[in-house]
């Protein structure tokens, strides 16, 4: 077998492998990345991109063919229809324009891209397996962005009509009734855009609320919308298997109930990828199911380093990128340490939900003495104007020195306020230099402003 010798070698081409990949190309390093699906990984194939496409195209549907919304702003319209392949068509033409795209960046970076299955054989070498043969594979620092995947129930085996998310986003038709188990991130946002494209949802959730990752004040909206849309959500319950159309659940009263499901997607979390590629052999130390690394996500192997979902929470694509950013400079011999101060969280249900630092009571356990301020779009003359009304801001600082300590949201394309948000807390900001920006009127972001007034007593619009 030939050896082919590289400076660095990244297994795993999602967000963490590539975004590392094209940085050290960037800085002059020469790197190799093996990927044994598509370039782009979980989260531009099978995860974010897709599904955001889907969520927004069942939320122009829901709103065509629910016109009362409309017709409070003065449309009237004759009944549209779905061509849910076209939907799907669209949202995979967008998925193949981003994977040329990260093709392109990747060799515009000089970096060499291999398909195929990596496995490893020391810190120091890896054999790359595809369809043309194996390559050995020599080099200096070897990245681990292998990231994760779904996690399945022993009660409900992945197969046939029971999904993960990936099958989920590639069904070519709606289906007439799906049930979702597990209320978090994607549970979620696939149960409200199925619901809206015109399914009978039913969300079968172990813990007693919905999105247990954030607290009620920022779920109730979502709650409530599922309401609206008719999904029934059943809490404190468990699915105990699926057969014939029939998922057999135990609700929070012990009773078992069975629901009608021509299709059960699985969403109770993922676990990441460490096992089938020989990472055994390199004897690192674990933390639980994860990969341990310190600050610079160093491993306990010498130039062996992971970032992305293997490292552990949050599993998030924008935190495996600012990981692989940040290698790909240690490698080049840049001082630097992941010293963020917050990573955005953001779950796109119907309201999206933001949440960036501490939550009021996680601050309160760690500082002390915190003081709040909460604005509803309610009283935004923007959100009237689009018609969405429902979510807040919440500021929380620390009431001695007024540093900002976490914000969260929930409101329509709330989404996009992170970016704010998130800088405002990287940025060490007090509600005073909040307060002192001047924020574009009319726009959804006045709500943030208002949230730091109302945290200092000065609100001026409520
Ligand atoms: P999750 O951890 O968000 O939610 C899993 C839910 O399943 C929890 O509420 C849990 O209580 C429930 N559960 C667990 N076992 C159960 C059982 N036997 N019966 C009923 N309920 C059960 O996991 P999810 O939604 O699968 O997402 C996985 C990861 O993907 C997330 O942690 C996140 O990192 C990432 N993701 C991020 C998104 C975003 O940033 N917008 C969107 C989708 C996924």
């Amino acid at each position: 077998m030939n050896e082919l010798r590289c400076k660095v070698l990244i297994i795993g081409g999602g967000p963490g492998g590539y975004v590392a990949a094209i940085r050290a190309g960037e800085l002059g390093l020469d790197a190799v990345l093996v990927e044994d699906g598509r370039f782009g990984g979980a989260c531009l194939h099978v995860g974010c991109i897709p599904s955001k496409a889907i969520i927004e195209a069942a939320e122009a549907f829901h709103a065509l063919t629910h016109p009362h919304a409309l017709d409070a702003i003065g449309l009237t319209l004759a009944r549209p229809k779905l061509n849910y392949a076209k939907t799907v068509a669209w949202k995979d033409a967008i998925v193949a324009r981003l994977a040329t795209g990260v093709g392109a960046l990747l060799k515009k970076a000089h970096v060499r891209s291999l398909r195929g299955r990596a496995t490893v054989v020391d810190g120091k070498t890896a054999i790359a397996h595809s369809d043309t043969g194996d390559q050995r594979i020599a080099c200096e620092h070897l990245v681990i962005a292998t990231g994760s995947e779904p996690m399945e129930l022993p009660a409900l085996p992945l197969g046939g009509d029971v999904l993960s998310s990936t099958e989920a986003l590639a069904l070519t038709h709606e289906p007439a009734a799906l049930a979702v188990v597990g209320a978090g991130y994607i549970g979620m946002e696939l149960g409200m855009a199925f619901a809206k494209l015109g399914s009978k949802v039913t969300v079968i959730e172990a813990l007693p609320k919905i999105l247990p990752l954030y607290d009620e004040e920022l779920t109730q909206p979502a709650a409530r919308r599922c309401e609206d849309l008719g999904i029934d959500v059943m809490l404190g319950a468990r699915a105990l298997g699926f057969s014939n159309g029939a998922l057999k659940v135990a609700g929070a009263d012990g009773r078992e109930k069975t629901i009608a499901a021509d299709k059960v997607l699985v969403a109770v979390g993922r676990r990441p990828r460490t096992e089938g590629f020989g990472l055994e052999k390199l004897d690192l130390t674990m933390a639980g199911p994860f990969i341990r690394v310190d600050d610079r996500c160093a491993t306990s192997m010498r130039n062996v380093w992971a970032i992305g979902d293997v490292t552990g929470e949050p599993m998030l694509a924008h935190r495996a990128s600012a990981q692989g950013e940040m290698v790909a400079e240690i490698m080049a011999g840049e001082k630097r340490a992941f010293d963020k101060v917050a990573v955005p969280a953001v779950c796109f249900t119907d309201p999206e939900i933001v949440a960036v630092g501490l939550s009021p009571e996680a601050a309160q356990a760690a500082h002390g003495k915190i003081v709040t301020g909460l604005f509803p779009f309610r009283a935004n003359g923007r959100a009237m104007t689009k018609h969405k009304e429902e979510g807040f801001v919440r500021i929380v600082a620390r009431a001695d020195n007024h540093v900002v300590l976490g914000v969260q949201a929930v409101g329509a394309g709330a989404s996009e306020l992170s970016a704010a948000f998130t800088l405002a807390l990287e940025m060490g900001a007090r509600l005073e230099d909040v307060a002192a920006t001047v924020h574009a009127h009319p726009t959804m972001s006045e709500a943030f402003h208002e949230s730091a007034l109302k945290a200092l007593g000065m609100p001026l619009h409520i």
